[in-house]
């Protein structure tokens, strides 16, 4: 369920994203809002619970005592429309229609001013006809506290306070990557100086803080993905230009160029970008041209930093001469876009997409390594090194035949810090019992295997 309610809430906010690009009528805004209905009806069909409710606390989603940190990253639209309405979250009863839906994006993509308090935005739900949803008072009104918890969000083992500052970081990149693309699809100015800013805040976490939230970033529907994709390229290619020990100035442009590689996707008709299938040969040479376009954009946009427009043109050069744009065969890009690409391929092979579920670590360098010529091979060894077979997310099987997952890593790339998630013999644990363990101190346990995700199992 944790999962569901995590993505329905993207879902919702990229509802208000997409509303803000098109009209009521478009057929990705009627799309949009009959799938989110017809989850809302899955989700409270077993008659359970009567609503779906989110809360909305201190610029982020909360449930149950926890920031919910993956939807807070991405679904920050919908966080800024509770702000606008002056409430505490949102309430979809049974009966939420797509229509009720479609009111609900417009309002959160033009009602732009702050109102007077929560009496006020009952006051224009009731107007706009939106009497399935509903608006729960702000918490401080309640006189509750929504974080009374200890328990970690999302089944990390740090408490939510741990990672409030993190959201926020993760949310302006997300926020930058998603105005950009907005940008471009209403040919407003692109704001590359908020994307610096972002990034120069990512390049300024410690690795272990940037792949912890990393692992928590969903992006559950088409509209999402390159926007996630973006922002989990920026974290890798930070992460592992100070594993190579890169200066700090370079870690920041190198956070930006991974926030703005794939950019020039904004230009490429949704009806390929979006293409569930295979691509034919001609839609394909379209798809490609998103390096060309990006690096057009961003040169149109008044970027000059040669980091960040190599990285958008050359990310899907090969290190063996291949790849595109095609280029004579004596050509080779720079060492940033080589980073770029292996982070592009990595992150691609081990994210949950719609169409594809998310491979293991472990598996992703199995298949770069098959065809290792495509990767600078300093480059490539330093990712596996970097991450190790167990970032975090990746879930393990104990020695013992508990089942944990990884949540951070340890001073050992292999005895890194888990939380038990299965009894000996595969039943859930209780959550007061989900205890994290530092395998670096616990000399009885080591890790016999990785579970594989479904993907690996179909290999
Ligand atoms: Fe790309
Ligand atoms: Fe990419």
């Amino acid at each position: 369920m944790e999962q569901r309610r995590g993505d329905l809430i993207i879902r919702l906010a990229n509802g208000i994203s997409l509303r803000r690009l098109y009209f009521d009528s478009h057929p990705r805004v009627v799309a949009a809002s009959v799938e989110i209905a017809a989850d809302l009806a899955a989700v409270l069909g077993d008659g359970t619970r009567e609503s779906f409710d989110i809360g909305v606390y201190g610029g982020k989603f909360v449930h149950e005592g926890c920031y919910l940190v993956g939807p807070s990253i991405a679904g920050r639209a919908l966080i800024d429309f509770a702000e606008r309405l002056g409430c505490g979250g949102f309430v979809f009863g049974a009966s939420v229609t797509s229509a009720d839906l479609i009111a609900f994006f417009r309002l959160g993509a033009e009602k732009s001013e702050t109102l007077a308090g929560l009496a006020e935005a009952r006051a224009v739900f009731a107007r706009h006809g939106l009497a399935h949803i509903g608006l729960s008072a702000p918490f401080s009104e309640e006189g509750t506290d929504p974080l009374q918890s200890d328990a970690a969000p999302g089944g990390n083992d740090r408490v939510a306070a741990d990672f409030a500052p993190l959201v926020e970081i993760y949310q302006s990149m997300y926020a930058s990557v998603s105005a950009n693309a907005l940008a471009i699809g209403t040919g407003a100015a692109l704001d590359c100086g908020a994307t610096r800013a972002a990034a120069a805040n990512l390049a300024g976490l410690a690795a272990d803080d940037a792949l912890d939230v990393m692992q928590f970033l969903r992006y559950p529907d088409f509209d999402s993905y390159t926007i996630g994709h973006s922002v989990r390229v920026a974290a890798l290619s930070s992460v592992l230009g100070r594993a190579l020990g890169w200066p700090a100035q370079i870690l920041a442009e190198l956070a930006t160029a991974g926030l703005l590689h794939d950019l020039g996707k904004s230009r490429i008709p949704p009806e390929i970008l979006f293409k569930p299938g295979r691509l034919d040969e001609d839609e394909r040479r379209v798809m490609d041209s998103h390096v060309e376009l990006g690096a057009r954009v961003l040169l149109d946009g008044g970027e000059r930093s040669a980091l960040v427009l190599s990285a958008a043109w050359g990310h899907h050069r090969r290190h063996d001469g291949g790849g595109y744009p095609a280029m004579p065969g004596w050509y080779r890009v720079g060492v940033v876009a080589e980073l770029m690409h292996v982070c592009d391929v990595f992150e691609a092979l081990t994210a949950r997409r719609p169409y594809k579920p998310a491979l293991s670590a472990r598996h992703a360098y199995e298949i770069m390594l098959e065809d290792a010529d495509s990767y600078h091979p300093r480059l490539l060894a330093s990712l596996i090194e970097t991450l190790g077979i167990y970032p975090p997310g990746s879930e393990v099987q104990l020695s013992d035949r508990r089942r944990a997952v990884v949540v951070g890593r340890g001073q050992d790339l292999d005895r890194p810090r888990v939380r038990l998630t299965h009894a000996p013999f595969g039943a859930p644990l209780p959550a007061d019992e989900r205890q994290v363990l530092d395998l670096a101190v616990e000399d009885s346990l080591c890790i016999a295997g990785l579970i594989p995700t479904d993907a690996d199992a179909v290999r």
